[in-house]
């Protein structure tokens, strides 16, 4: 759905902000661009909006050269950029109906309008000013925007930079619903690990204009982990903990938000994580123990960041 193919940015002054970037986004993706500030998130996303024009590489999007196509790829995409040009004298339904009409020669389409309201949760909001909104109902005003024309693609710039934790799980819960009622596929750029994690089924991490890694979540947790990890809740962690302690292959047990974090050695076979977690089983059981849950421990984004981000000291702009 969207591709990139050693892709470049050089800034007049001579800055070198996105560095050989291919990427891969399929369709139906929520898709994390995920970097610190100034990696060239931003100048990446405007390369694939075509609002600017690389220095080199090429972007196909839907199969289609973004350079040469401007008009269709309009039509295909929505865009929420890191700062919006509201109009704060507008009703949030002027506003909507501005940009329908920019996309529609000029028509309207009020039920359209009014549907596009409800999907972002601002149907008691139409009658009032944008000026009067918070930064979140912007935001959230902001994807109805993007979704005028009905798109194929969404691309949002920091969507839920400054938003307070309830506006971060909104414009999740937003996106979420976006892309999996009506297929669209999601283009995402935020330095907020976090909702990456919890958005996005792939993403690329990139770092001073390097792209660094790029998977599916699982895939990095399963490249980056060094061992294997599990929690564990049982009837009593301290004698849990002591039994533990004797199995062989078990490298650390430690305390993670009341469960019991054990730690095995690394490169472990399937085989041999299987006989750990039946020795595990065994001993707790029969130490008259309860087990009360018990799950792999996966890395977070923001392990996984910060093993990609160091991995990459030695890598030369
Ligand atoms: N118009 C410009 N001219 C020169 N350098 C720029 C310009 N815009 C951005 N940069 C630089 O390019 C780098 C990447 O910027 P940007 O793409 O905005 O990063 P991000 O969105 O990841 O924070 C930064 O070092 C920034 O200062
Ligand atoms: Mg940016």
């Amino acid at each position: 759905m969207i591709q990139t193919e050693h892709l470049e940015k050089t800034y007049r002054n001579g800055f070198r902000a996105v560095k050989d970037l291919s990427l891969h986004v399929e369709k139906g993706d929520i898709f994390g661009f995920l970097g610190p500030n100034g990696a060239g998130k931003t100048t990446t996303i405007r390369m694939l909006d075509g609002l600017l024009t690389p220095t080199q590489g090429k972007v196909l999007i839907g199969g289609m050269g973004v350079a040469g196509h401007t008009s269709e790829i309009r039509r295909m995409i929505g865009v929420v950029p890191e700062s919006h040009g509201y109009y704060y004298w507008m009703t949030a339904k002027e506003y909507l109906q501005y940009f329908y009409a920019l996309f529609n020669n000029g028509g309207s389409d009020e039920s359209y309008v009014r549907e596009l309201l409800a999907k972002v949760g601002l149907s008691d909001k139409a009658e009032v000013p944008v000026g009067q909104f918070s930064r979140g109902m912007k935001q959230r005003l902001g994807i109805a925007k993007a979704l005028v024309n009905r798109p194929q693609i969404i691309f949002l710039d920091e969507p839920t930079l400054g938003l307070d934790p309830r506006g971060q799980r909104e414009i999740q819960q937003l996106l979420f619903d976006i892309n999996k009622s009506d297929g669209i596929t999601i283009f995402i750029t935020s330095h907020m690990l976090k909702d990456i994690e919890v958005l996005c089924n792939k993403v690329c991490i990139i770092k001073d204009g390097i792209q660094v890694e790029q998977g599916t979540i699982p895939e990095l947790q399963e490249k980056y982990r060094d061992g294997y990890s599990m929690l564990l809740q049982t009837s009593d962690n301290d004698v849990a903990e002591g039994l533990i302690r004797r199995i062989n292959r078990v490298t650390r047990t430690s305390r993670e938000e009341g469960q019991l974090l054990i730690e095995c050695e690394s490169k472990l076979s399937d085989d041999e994580i299987l006989s750990v977690k039946h020795e595990l089983v065994t001993e707790i059981l029969s130490g008259g123990l309860d087990i009360r849950e018990m799950t792999q421990k996966t890395l977070s984004m923001e392990d996984i960041f910060f093993k990609v981000t160091d991995a990459d000291k030695g890598v030369i702009a």
